[in-house]
């Protein structure tokens, strides 16, 4: 069976925000397929970086639709702030919230697709109730809130086991391997069955790298295994 196509979704806290619209306009040229935003509130996680504000400038300056990745706490009281984007695909944690499926249909009802993000320490038994919520599962390789780290190797097998699951209960719901997605790890993640690979700094955000070429080197990796 033809394996889907790979999806890319540059992870927009690593971008030069010095030069947005350039990349946003690179980014729709040469074709990836979601922009994954970072939001942090400092407090599900120590850092902060993007808000609802910036979500509107990427909406209104690109037509690619955002991944809105919520690392956030009080979930339910942001989630209409991130769910009315056009095509936006919302994730949160679902330990941060008292009744994550209630939480997943408000995503809904704001009228985006529903997302749960899995941290790598967290199994898939604690979103089994969850999957035929969702159009996206974010299973996550490093410990939340930081670009730059290592990836957890324990979190791998993750993803083959919650592709069997997925494909054995007929759902249609999207695997996204999101910290350091890196060219070495990238083989492992797809053979493991990632649909959507987060691109940070680990690949096409590389530091004093072109980021033409390297968004070019990601789409050869795994247009190799589509
Ligand atoms: C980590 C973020 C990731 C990260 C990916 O909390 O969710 O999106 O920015 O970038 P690298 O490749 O630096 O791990
Ligand atoms: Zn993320």
């Amino acid at each position: 069976m033809a394996r889907k196509r790979i999806k890319i979704a540059p992870s927009m806290m690593c971008a030069d925000f010095l030069n947005m619209k350039g990349q946003l306009e690179l980014f729709e040229r040469t074709g990836v397929d979601y922009l994954h935003v970072d939001i942090m509130d400092g407090h599900y996680v120590p850092n902060f970086t993007l808000g609802p504000d910036f979500c509107r400038v990427l909406d209104g300056g690109s037509s690619i639709p955002l991944d809105i990745h919520l690392m956030i706490e009080d979930v339910d009281r942001y989630i209409p702030d991130f769910a009315g984007f056009e095509g936006a695909v919302v994730s949160f944690h679902p330990e941060v919230s008292y009744h994550p499926i209630r939480s997943l249909q408000l995503i809904k009802s704001c009228g985006a697709r529903a997302g749960i993000a899995l941290d790598p320490a967290l199994g898939l038994e604690s979103i089994r109730y969850l999957l035929p919520e969702v159009s996206l599962v974010c299973v996550m390789t490093v410990n939340p809130g930081y670009a730059g780290q290592t990836l957890i190797p324990q979190a791998l097998p993750k993803i083959k086991e919650l592709a069997g699951y997925i494909s054995g209960q007929g759902l249609q719901v999207e695997i996204e391997v999101d910290g350091n997605v890196s060219w070495q790890n990238i083989p492992d993640m797809l053979e493991a069955g990632a649909d959507v690979l987060v691109a940070g700094s680990s690949s096409i955000f590389k530091s004093g790298e072109d980021l033409e070429e390297n968004i070019q080197r990601l789409k050869n990796l795994v247009n190799k295994k589509s």
